[in-house]
């Protein structure tokens, strides 16, 4: 390993330029880069927080960021459960925050899911 920088020519993961996204937030366009994830697509648009816990109220975001704690949990094009630090945005994605218990039964949980949502 070494500290010296790789000139950007000799770079072998070769970055393309950025590609603009748009996603929907309560109604809102939010901007972000294709790549993000919708967590990371809300932080860059300076939310912190977008649901609440269901029995306190307490407010939730990211936490883990690895998938592992599901604070995060949205609604994505209608599909509940979908943890925003692991779906990769995809131009034109509707994100509401999710309501209710995780996982409340007929909400499309594992019933809709063929495993979990892997960022793609
Ligand atoms: S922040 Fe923990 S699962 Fe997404």
């Amino acid at each position: 390993m070494t500290s010296r920088r790789i000139p950007a020519a000799a770079d072998p993961v070769r970055p393309g330029p950025d590609r603009p996204l748009t996603i929907w937030v309560d109604g809102e366009p939010v901007t972000g880069t294709a790549g993000q994830t919708i967590a990371g697509v809300l932080l860059g648009a300076g939310r912190r927080q977008w649901r609440s816990t269901g029995q306190s109220g307490a407010p939730r975001g990211v936490f883990c960021g690895i998938g592992v704690c599901f604070d995060c949990v949205v609604e994505v094009n209608g599909l509940r459960d979908v943890r925003a630090c692991l779906r990769r945005a995809q131009d034109g994605d509707v994100v509401a925050p999710q309501g209710g218990p995780f996982g409340e039964p007929g909400a499309g949980r594992s019933d809709e899911h063929d495993g979990p949502e892997v960022a793609r």
